[in-house]
Protein backbone atom coordinates (compact mmCIF):
# COMPACT_ATOMS: atom_id res chain seq x y z
CA UNK A 1 0.00 0.00 0.00
CA UNK A 2 1.32 3.18 -0.88
CA UNK A 3 1.59 5.95 1.77
CA UNK A 4 2.02 9.44 2.20
CA UNK A 5 4.06 10.94 4.93
CA UNK A 6 2.33 14.33 6.81
CA UNK A 7 3.53 17.03 8.40
CA UNK A 8 4.60 17.11 12.26
CA UNK A 9 1.41 17.96 13.84
CA UNK A 10 1.51 21.34 16.15
CA UNK A 11 0.94 20.69 19.39
CA UNK A 12 1.47 24.28 20.81
CA UNK A 13 -1.51 26.42 18.83
CA UNK A 14 -1.62 29.94 19.51
CA UNK A 15 -5.89 29.94 20.32
CA UNK A 16 -6.69 29.19 23.54
CA UNK A 17 -8.35 25.99 24.15
CA UNK A 18 -11.39 27.82 25.99
CA UNK A 19 -11.87 30.16 23.04
CA UNK A 20 -11.86 27.32 20.82
CA UNK A 21 -15.10 26.20 23.04
CA UNK A 22 -16.40 29.57 22.96
CA UNK A 23 -16.37 30.09 19.06
CA UNK A 24 -16.90 26.43 17.92
CA UNK A 25 -20.15 25.65 16.19
CA UNK A 26 -21.41 23.15 12.83
CA UNK A 27 -20.35 25.47 9.92
CA UNK A 28 -22.04 24.53 6.64
CA UNK A 29 -20.62 26.26 4.10
CA UNK A 30 -17.27 26.19 2.47
CA UNK A 31 -15.42 28.12 -0.11
CA UNK A 32 -14.23 25.45 -3.33
CA UNK A 33 -10.79 26.22 -2.19
CA UNK A 34 -8.39 23.12 -1.30
CA UNK A 35 -7.64 21.76 2.28
CA UNK A 36 -3.58 21.19 2.57
CA UNK A 37 -1.55 18.33 4.17
CA UNK A 38 -1.07 20.82 7.36
CA UNK A 39 -4.62 20.77 7.71
CA UNK A 40 -5.15 17.54 6.85
CA UNK A 41 -2.11 16.64 9.08
CA UNK A 42 -4.06 18.38 12.31
CA UNK A 43 -7.43 17.76 12.29
CA UNK A 44 -6.01 13.71 12.28
CA UNK A 45 -3.60 14.01 14.56
CA UNK A 46 -6.57 15.60 17.18
CA UNK A 47 -9.00 12.27 16.23
CA UNK A 48 -6.38 9.73 16.47
CA UNK A 49 -2.71 10.80 16.64
CA UNK A 50 -0.23 9.78 19.46
CA UNK A 51 0.93 12.04 22.56
CA UNK A 52 3.17 9.85 24.11
CA UNK A 53 3.86 6.22 25.32
CA UNK A 54 2.72 4.65 28.76
CA UNK A 55 4.37 1.28 29.73
CA UNK A 56 5.00 1.02 25.99
CA UNK A 57 2.12 1.88 24.48
CA UNK A 58 1.33 4.91 22.39
CA UNK A 59 -1.50 7.37 24.07
CA UNK A 60 -3.32 9.08 21.68
CA UNK A 61 -4.99 12.73 21.40
CA UNK A 62 -8.53 11.20 22.81
CA UNK A 63 -9.24 9.18 25.95
CA UNK A 64 -9.97 5.59 24.79
CA UNK A 65 -11.14 2.71 27.62
CA UNK A 66 -8.72 0.67 28.87
CA UNK A 67 -6.51 2.17 26.09
CA UNK A 68 -8.09 0.16 23.53
CA UNK A 69 -8.25 1.94 20.77
CA UNK A 70 -11.30 0.75 18.44
CA UNK A 71 -11.18 3.89 16.46
CA UNK A 72 -9.64 4.22 12.81
CA UNK A 73 -9.71 7.13 11.38
CA UNK A 74 -9.95 7.81 7.53
CA UNK A 75 -10.18 10.53 5.37
CA UNK A 76 -12.22 11.25 1.96
CA UNK A 77 -10.90 13.71 -0.50
CA UNK A 78 -13.49 15.49 -2.88
CA UNK A 79 -12.34 15.73 -6.71
CA UNK A 80 -10.29 19.22 -6.26
CA UNK A 81 -10.53 18.98 -2.61
CA UNK A 82 -6.85 18.88 -1.68
CA UNK A 83 -3.50 20.37 -3.81
CA UNK A 84 -1.52 17.71 -1.84
CA UNK A 85 -3.66 14.71 -1.85
CA UNK A 86 -5.87 12.79 -5.16
CA UNK A 87 -9.21 12.34 -5.34
CA UNK A 88 -9.72 9.18 -2.86
CA UNK A 89 -10.14 7.39 0.31
CA UNK A 90 -6.80 7.04 3.24
CA UNK A 91 -6.32 5.27 6.65
CA UNK A 92 -4.65 7.79 8.99
CA UNK A 93 -2.00 5.55 10.90
CA UNK A 94 -1.08 6.88 13.86
CA UNK A 95 1.73 5.53 14.91
CA UNK A 96 3.79 6.75 11.45
CA UNK A 97 1.44 9.70 11.42
CA UNK A 98 1.02 8.78 7.55
CA UNK A 99 -1.99 8.28 4.95
CA UNK A 100 -2.38 4.79 3.99
CA UNK A 101 -4.33 4.89 0.32
CA UNK A 102 -7.48 2.50 -0.04
CA UNK A 103 -8.91 3.93 -2.74
CA UNK A 104 -7.47 5.70 -5.39
CA UNK A 105 -10.58 7.10 -7.64
CA UNK A 106 -13.10 9.96 -5.86
CA UNK A 107 -16.01 8.31 -3.96
CA UNK A 108 -17.40 12.24 -2.90
CA UNK A 109 -20.77 11.27 -5.02
CA UNK A 110 -21.18 8.01 -2.90
CA UNK A 111 -20.46 9.60 0.20
CA UNK A 112 -22.66 12.30 -0.60
CA UNK A 113 -25.32 10.25 -1.30
CA UNK A 114 -24.25 7.60 1.54
CA UNK A 115 -25.26 10.59 3.79
CA UNK A 116 -28.80 11.46 2.40
CA UNK A 117 -27.27 13.91 0.02
CA UNK A 118 -26.98 16.41 2.56
CA UNK A 119 -25.41 19.82 1.45
CA UNK A 120 -22.68 19.90 3.79
CA UNK A 121 -20.86 16.55 2.56
CA UNK A 122 -21.63 17.22 -0.63
CA UNK A 123 -19.77 20.56 -0.93
CA UNK A 124 -16.73 19.85 1.67
CA UNK A 125 -13.36 19.44 0.12
CA UNK A 126 -12.21 16.65 2.55
CA UNK A 127 -14.55 14.67 5.55
CA UNK A 128 -13.26 12.81 8.20
CA UNK A 129 -15.10 9.57 8.89
CA UNK A 130 -14.55 7.49 12.10
CA UNK A 131 -14.72 4.03 11.86
CA UNK A 132 -14.56 1.33 14.25
CA UNK A 133 -13.72 -2.11 15.62
CA UNK A 134 -16.22 -3.08 18.36
CA UNK A 135 -14.40 -6.05 19.51
CA UNK A 136 -11.25 -4.22 20.59
CA UNK A 137 -13.19 -2.85 23.47
CA UNK A 138 -15.95 -5.60 23.88
CA UNK A 139 -13.05 -8.32 24.55
CA UNK A 140 -11.88 -6.02 27.32
CA UNK A 141 -15.63 -4.27 28.68
CA UNK A 142 -18.52 -6.99 27.54
CA UNK A 143 -21.00 -5.14 29.37
CA UNK A 144 -20.12 -1.24 28.53
CA UNK A 145 -17.79 -1.56 25.28
CA UNK A 146 -19.88 -1.03 22.84
CA UNK A 147 -21.18 2.55 24.85
CA UNK A 148 -17.54 3.06 25.11
CA UNK A 149 -17.14 3.18 21.48
CA UNK A 150 -19.07 5.59 21.20
CA UNK A 151 -18.63 7.52 23.61
CA UNK A 152 -14.63 7.58 22.15
CA UNK A 153 -15.82 8.90 18.92
CA UNK A 154 -17.17 11.74 20.85
CA UNK A 155 -14.09 12.29 22.06
CA UNK A 156 -11.88 12.44 18.83
CA UNK A 157 -14.76 14.28 17.01
CA UNK A 158 -14.98 16.75 19.52
CA UNK A 159 -11.00 17.22 19.27
CA UNK A 160 -11.35 17.63 15.75
CA UNK A 161 -14.25 20.36 15.59
CA UNK A 162 -12.04 22.33 18.14
CA UNK A 163 -8.70 22.10 15.89
CA UNK A 164 -10.89 23.41 13.37
CA UNK A 165 -12.50 26.28 14.76
CA UNK A 166 -8.96 27.12 16.28
CA UNK A 167 -6.93 26.99 12.63
CA UNK A 168 -10.14 28.77 11.19
CA UNK A 169 -11.68 26.12 9.22
CA UNK A 170 -15.19 25.40 9.34
CA UNK A 171 -16.67 21.18 10.44
CA UNK A 172 -19.98 20.13 11.07
CA UNK A 173 -20.87 16.97 13.42
CA UNK A 174 -22.70 14.19 10.73
CA UNK A 175 -24.37 11.23 12.03
CA UNK A 176 -27.04 11.12 9.64
CA UNK A 177 -26.18 8.40 7.28
CA UNK A 178 -26.37 5.10 6.07
CA UNK A 179 -24.35 3.00 7.84
CA UNK A 180 -23.48 0.28 5.16
CA UNK A 181 -23.51 2.82 2.70
CA UNK A 182 -20.56 4.64 3.87
CA UNK A 183 -18.54 1.83 4.60
CA UNK A 184 -19.18 0.54 0.81
CA UNK A 185 -18.11 4.32 0.06
CA UNK A 186 -15.21 4.11 2.05
CA UNK A 187 -14.60 0.27 1.31
CA UNK A 188 -14.03 0.05 5.05
CA UNK A 189 -12.70 -3.21 5.40
CA UNK A 190 -14.02 -6.30 8.09
CA UNK A 191 -14.60 -5.77 11.08
CA UNK A 192 -15.15 -1.89 11.08
CA UNK A 193 -17.98 0.70 11.17
CA UNK A 194 -18.48 3.65 9.98
CA UNK A 195 -19.68 5.97 13.42
CA UNK A 196 -19.17 9.84 12.46
CA UNK A 197 -18.68 12.00 9.65
CA UNK A 198 -16.54 15.39 9.84
CA UNK A 199 -16.77 17.51 6.58
CA UNK A 200 -14.09 19.82 6.73
CA UNK A 201 -13.16 23.21 4.68
CA UNK A 202 -12.36 26.61 4.58
CA UNK A 203 -15.10 29.47 5.24
CA UNK A 204 -16.47 31.23 2.69
CA UNK A 205 -15.60 34.72 1.97
CA UNK A 206 -18.87 36.37 3.54
CA UNK A 207 -18.15 34.42 7.12
C1 LIG B 1 -24.23 13.09 16.97
C2 LIG B 1 -24.55 14.28 16.11
C3 LIG B 1 -25.04 14.07 14.83
C4 LIG B 1 -25.28 15.17 13.99
N1 LIG B 1 -25.68 14.94 12.71
C5 LIG B 1 -25.82 16.00 11.88
C6 LIG B 1 -26.11 15.78 10.51
O1 LIG B 1 -26.25 14.65 10.04
N2 LIG B 1 -26.21 16.86 9.72
C7 LIG B 1 -26.04 18.14 10.18
O2 LIG B 1 -26.13 19.08 9.40
N3 LIG B 1 -25.76 18.38 11.49
C8 LIG B 1 -25.64 17.34 12.35
N4 LIG B 1 -25.31 17.56 13.66
C9 LIG B 1 -25.04 18.93 14.12
C10 LIG B 1 -26.15 19.48 15.06
O3 LIG B 1 -27.28 19.83 14.30
C11 LIG B 1 -25.56 20.66 15.83
O4 LIG B 1 -24.49 20.21 16.63
C12 LIG B 1 -26.62 21.34 16.72
O5 LIG B 1 -27.57 22.00 15.93
C13 LIG B 1 -25.98 22.33 17.69
O6 LIG B 1 -25.32 23.36 16.94
P1 LIG B 1 -23.76 23.66 17.09
O7 LIG B 1 -23.00 22.41 16.74
O8 LIG B 1 -23.50 24.78 16.13
O9 LIG B 1 -23.49 24.04 18.53
C14 LIG B 1 -25.08 16.49 14.50
C15 LIG B 1 -24.61 16.67 15.80
C16 LIG B 1 -24.33 15.59 16.59
C17 LIG B 1 -23.77 15.82 17.97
Amino acid sequence: MATIALPAPDTDGSTSVERAIATRESRRSFTSKPVGLEDVSQILWAAQGTTHTRDGVEMRAAPSAGATYPLVAFLEVSPAGSEDLEPGVYRYEPREHALEVVVETAVHDELTAAALEQAVVNDAPVSLALAADYDRTRRQYPEHGERYVHMEAGHAAENVHLVCTSRGLCSCPVGAFSDTEVNDALSLPDPLESLYLIPVGKPPANA
